[in-house]
């Protein structure tokens, strides 16, 4: 969990990033602030300065190129009109993230499309404008990224047991570390939810899994789209390959003793095999992490 987080100012983004609206989820302010340097606040809006990468993205939905802003309809009309941008063939869709509503969209849609100095077209756009009403005022800006949801497709992986992580949260995952690393790990692959998201994006991908059983399993589901990584059975504590960043779900269940001792086992092997590492836990690991020499 995450506190609320102040909007930063709006003159020095140019961008917006438009996150799914699950406030004070850290996974998806994690994502955003990874792959656009902006920190969502609790409505899931974040200024930020690049929104490239936004078509692997798992939780945030849209880009947009800001192009003005007002506290009031009124204000905001009057940045556009003053605004100079590109229009021709446009249409303007409507978002509300405010907790209480205060305009009419569809007037406010058609004051904003007069005041634009070009030709609508609703049909087949060149530009799509977005017009955010907020509960601290309105944005107007172009969509210039869109959340691709490619990730969608290997929910429908032939192999797929009660630990499969799903394809959002996989891909998700990823993310904090893709853009920026050129290889993941896996050392705890299961069936390979992680590692299709990492090759999905054109990483090279490595796994192992204690489990030979599910190693097949795993080559089966990225071989099945077309993807390439090497998979190996081995414990954790016999592995070898190094990569650049890790990303696992580590096993887990009550929390006994036996239970620690695999977990603190993993993280200590995880931290010898890749500099930087995602792990997913059902209880917090600072401690173990710390004792493993992690920052
Ligand atoms: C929670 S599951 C991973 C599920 C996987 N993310 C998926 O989507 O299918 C944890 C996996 O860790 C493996 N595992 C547990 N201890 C291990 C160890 N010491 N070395 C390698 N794999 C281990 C288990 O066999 C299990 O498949």
């Amino acid at each position: 969990m995450h506190p609320p987080l102040s909007p930063q100012p709006a003159h020095k983004a140019q961008f917006a990033a438009i996150c799914a609206r699950t406030p004070h989820n850290a996974l998806i302010a994690a994502e955003c602030a990874h792959l656009t340097g902006g920190v969502p606040d609790a409505d899931g809006f974040a200024l930020c300065q690049s929104v490239e990468h936004i078509p692997q993205a798992a939780y945030l939905r849209t880009g947009l190129h800001i192009l003005a802003q007002g506290a009031t309809p009124e204000e905001l009309l009057q940045a556009v009109s003053q605004a100079n941008f590109a229009a021709d063939e446009f249409r303007v869709e409507f978002l509300s993230l405010a907790l209480e509503k205060r305009i009419s969209p569809q007037q406010t849609i058609l004051a904003l499309a007069n005041a634009i100095p070009s030709y609508p077209n609703l049909k087949q756009p060149k530009h799509r404008f977005l017009l955010v009403e907020r509960d601290n005022g309105l944005w107007f800006g172009e969509v210039v990224a869109e959340c691709g949801h490619t990730y969608q497709s290997h929910d429908a992986k032939p192999h797929r047991t009660s630990t499969s992580l799903p394809s959002r949260i996989s891909r998700a995952l990823v993310n904090l570390v893709v853009p920026g690393a050129g290889s993941v790990l896996d050392p705890c692959c299961g069936t390979g939810s992680i590692l299709l998201e990492a090759q999905a994006l054109g990483v090279t991908v490595f796994g192992a899994d204690q489990n030979p059983v599910i190693v097949g399993m795993a080559r089966e589901n990225l071989a099945h789209f077309g993807y390439f990584g090497l998979v190996e059975p081995a414990d954790i504590r016999d592995y070898h390959r190094p990569a650049d960043a890790l990303v696992t779900d580590l096993p887990y269940g009550r929390l006994l003793a036996a239970e620690e001792t695999a977990v603190r086992t993993i993280i200590e092997h995880g931290r010898r095999l890749a500099p930087v590492a995602v792990y997913v836990a059902e209880h917090d690991l600072t401690d173990w992490l710390a004792a493993a020499g992690y920052g």
